[in-house]
This record gives C-alpha cells, sequence and structure tokens, in this order.
C-alpha cells in the first residue's frame, strides 16, 4: 500500500491509503478528463473582464491561435510530466509540491484552451502523444531521487519562464487578452520554479539542461503546424 495526495469534489487536498492499482486507475481517469478537456480552473481566467476592443487581422488571429496552441501543449506536457512526478515520488511533501503545482498547470492549460477557443483555433491532434511521454519522461525522472526530481521541476519552469518571454514579444501589443494570460502563467512559473528550488532542487548537468531544450524546440516547432 502506499500514500498518495489526492483531490475530492471540492479540490481540497487529502491525504489517503490507496493501492498501486488505485494509483493506477486515477492516473488513467486523470488523464482521460485532461485529454478529453473535462477540466476546470481553479482560479478565474485573467483575460475574462479584458474587453475585446482591438481587433486582430486574420493573419494576426491565426499566428496567435497557433502560439496558442504552443502554449497549450506545454502545459498538457507539464500537467503530465508533474503527475509523473508525483506517481513514484516517496517523499509525502515533494509530491505535495508536484501535485499543487499540477493543480496550477489546469487553470493554465484551461486559460489557453479558452483563448484558442476565442481566435477560432484548434488545439494540437498530437496531444496524447505529448501527454503520455512526458508522464513517462516524468515517471522515469522520479527514481533518480528527490533533488534531481525537484531539479527537473526547477529547470522545466525556468525554461518555460524563458518561452513565455519569447511568447510574450511575438503577440501583438493590442492582443492584451492572449498577453493576461501569459504574463499570469508566467508568474506562476516563477514560483513553481522558486517552490522546487527552495524544496532542495539540484542543478541539472549541461547536458541534460541542452537535452529539455531541443526537445521542447522539436515540440514548439511541430506543434506550430500539428
Ligand atoms: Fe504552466
Ligand atoms: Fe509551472
Amino acid at each position: 500500500m502506499q500514500e498518495i495526495l489526492s483531490s475530492n469534489n471540492d479540490n481540497i487536498i487529502n491525504l489517503r491509503k490507496i493501492s498501486t492499482l488505485d494509483m493506477i486507475i486515477c492516473e488513467i481517469e486523470s488523464s482521460l478528463n485532461i485529454l478529453s478537456g473535462k477540466v476546470q480552473s481553479y482560479r478565474e481566467n485573467p483575460s475574462i473582464k479584458i474587453c475585446d476592443e482591438y481587433l486582430l487581422s486574420d493573419e494576426e488571429n491565426l499566428f496567435v491561435s497557433r502560439l496558442m496552441r504552443i502554449n497549450h501543449v506545454g502545459e498538457i506536457c507539464a500537467q503530465a510530466l508533474y503527475r509523473g512526478q508525483a506517481f513514484a515520488c516517496n517523499d509525502k511533501n515533494i509530491k505535495n509540491l508536484f501535485i499543487n503545482a499540477s493543480l496550477e498547470e489546469i487553470d493554465h492549460l484551461v486559460w489557453c484552451a479558452h483563448r484558442i477557443k476565442e481566435l477560432k483555433g484548434r488545439t494540437s491532434v498530437l496531444i496524447p502523444f505529448w501527454y503520455t511521454g512526458s508522464f513517462l519522461l516524468g515517471l522515469i525522472v522520479s527514481f533518480y531521487g528527490s533533488s534531481i526530481n525537484l531539479g527537473f521541476m526547477s529547470e522545466t519552469e525556468k525554461q518555460v519562464e524563458a518561452h513565455l518571454e519569447e511568447h510574450l514579444k511575438l503577440i501583438p501589443y493590442i492582443d492584451s487578452k492572449s498577453r493576461s494570460i501569459l504574463l499570469q502563467m508566467q508568474k506562476d512559473e516563477m514560483h513553481h520554479r522558486e517552490v522546487a528550488d527552495i524544496a532542495g532542487a539540484d542543478n541539472l548537468s549541461y547536458l541534460s539542461k541542452m537535452a529539455m531544450k531541443i526537445m521542447s524546440k522539436f515540440m514548439t516547432k511541430l506543434t506550430y503546424w500539428l
């Protein structure tokens, strides 16, 4: 029997005893909910009160919807990664840290999906592939121990922060809705990185950081089109 953290219907985190089989069933259920878009954000969408006063041209609209598709996939990956990292983590506090971060990533996921809809774009057709790959990656990383597990989280968030900065420069200034979402996401990712660092994140090797950058470049290029 193992202990895991899970959330009940009131979104309150509880600690309860469940078997490994229960954990697998929980993960399958969560992944199906995430992949089918049956998840709700815990916080208000930062763009919801912003009036769409300035209309983007068709070209800008398509461009921004593709960038938001990339961000949506990024959140799918973050969600799967942290769930995978939490799954095999034996330290209750660190497991809690991953679960808390993954809950905030759900907000990002929902906000990005909402913005894509407003822009009349579409999400990636490769979402199941990205989710499965990221979950397995998180699972593998968790076997390297807590400090590497946290180090991977810290480096992921650092790279996401830099990626969001790039997108904030690319998105037309008049698109306040998309910008407000990305700015809140950037703030949250910074917080996730700080939390991982304070909890004892190890600095990853240069090779690991480079591999993560190459993988993320590949993901962004492919998702822009697919
Ligand atoms: Fe995020
Ligand atoms: Fe994050």
